[in-house]
């Protein structure tokens, strides 16, 4: 333990969440998903998946604090979660949740308590919904999910024309919102985006003229805000983009200027004089070149820091970069700092953060910055700074 963070006594390795970042990007999302639309568009803020590894409640509470006007979860006991902490600090705004609701009817009476949307993608548990609802008096309001080509979840257009006119007429259900979710929107000018955009569009063009007007419209995720910007639709739901990550940097044509929000920290807790061609860590995948220090930090992949990063990953320290050296254990990693580095224990060690991206971890495992953020585990303790 020590008291590194903004005072607060942390442990040795912590993330810290730097929510002025948070704002920033949040600020400026908005701007850019509203930029072709003069009434604006309204953010629907994806803080699924313990906000990509930011943690749901304070990050969710943070987002309503900066005018996000949803919070978005994964299921229905991340809404109920987070709805309930927001609840606590009288804060009001609406959650979609874009899972699935099954006929158990298990979450219904939290449904009913209000501030949730649910998202419907099969008119039976919709029907269902809507006599629960009857019989608590209430009126819920519902979001429709069409597939317009990811072939995940949601009405296709051959079938979604009839669900909604037979959803409109359920009473006690309200059509709040109509949504879609890209397959590609990473790649700019991506034909299957834009066939997705195009058929999406149609489609609701048809429904608003022929059975009802739909308050909400929406299918941008972070890539769709970046590269499909439409001026038909009023909303938009970015998750990646507010942690401050591109869903794909090698692909991003344009610096939007977001920062990452998160620093994943630890620090040096024993050092080591070793000579030359010792092994070090499990299996014996390093040697050392020449005598040299080497500096344990506490964290592995228990804590989410991927083992794929043996003997591939740098980190910093002090503001130099050192390399990871030995395999990944589930609690130690390794750095080289030769025998001149001036680096004494309890120095900060930085894994990830504004200096040194997760992408650039991701990019040695082979995956994307938001497995990285989304696997750091539990027992990393999250501070929340403003700085
Ligand atoms: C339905 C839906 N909308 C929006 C998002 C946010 O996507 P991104 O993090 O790429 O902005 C996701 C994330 O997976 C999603 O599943």
């Amino acid at each position: 333990m020590n008291f590194n963070s903004g005072g607060k006594r942390v442990n040795d390795t912590f993330a810290e969440i730097n929510l002025s970042e948070l704002k920033r990007n949040f600020n400026i999302i908005k701007k850019l998903a509203g930029k072709r639309n003069k009434n604006g568009v309204k953010i629907c803020s994806i803080v699924k998946a313990n906000a990509y590894g930011h943690g749901m409640n304070e990050t969710g509470k943070a987002l309503a604090g900066y005018g996000t006007e949803y919070l978005a979860t994964a299921d229905y006991s991340e809404s109920i979660i987070l709805r309930n902490y927001l609840k606590k600090f009288s804060v009001n705004i609406p959650v979609l949740c874009l899972g699935i609701l099954t006929e158990n009817k298990k979450y219904f009476e939290d449904i009913a308590g209000g501030d949730i949307d649910v998202t419907i993608t099969d008119y039976k548990i919709a029907f269902y919904l809507n006599n629960f609802a009857k019989s608590r008096n209430k009126k819920i309001n519902i979001q429709i999910q069409m597939d317009s080509g990811i072939n995940r979840i949601g009405f296709d257009f051959k079938d979604g024309y009839e669900a909604i006119k037979k959803l409109s007429g359920l009473e006690n259900l309200k059509i709040k919102g109509i949504y879609s979710h890209y397959a590609t929107s990473e790649i700019p000018r991506n034909s299957y985006a834009l066939r997705q955009l195009n058929d999406f569009k149609n489609f609701v063009k048809e429904v608003e003229h022929n059975l009802t007007k739909i308050e909400l419209k929406h299918i941008s995720n972070s890539g769709g805000i970046l590269n499909y910007n439409d001026p038909f639709f009023n909303m938009a739901r970015p998750g990646i983009s507010l942690y401050g990550y591109y869903p794909d940097r090698k692909k991003a044509v344009k610096d939007i200027g977001i920062n990452p929000v998160m620093t994943l920290k630890s620090k040096v807790s024993f050092i080591k004089d070793l000579d030359k061609n010792q092994s070090i860590s499990y299996g014996r995948k390093y040697f050392t070149k020449k005598k040299t220090k080497i500096a344990s930090i506490p964290i592995g992949y228990g804590d989410g820091y991927p083992r794929q990063l043996t003997n591939k990953s740098k980190v910093l320290i002090n503001g130099k970069y050192y390399k990871t050296v030995g395999t990944v254990c589930m609690d130690w990693i390794m750095a080289d700092i030769g025998t001149n580095s001036g680096v004494n224990v309890n120095d900060e060690v930085i894994l990830f953060g504004k200096n040194y991206p997760a992408d650039k971890l991701s990019d040695i495992t082979g995956t994307i910055p938001y497995e990285i953020t989304c696997n750091i585990s539990s027992r990393v303790q999250r501070i929340y700074v403003n700085r």
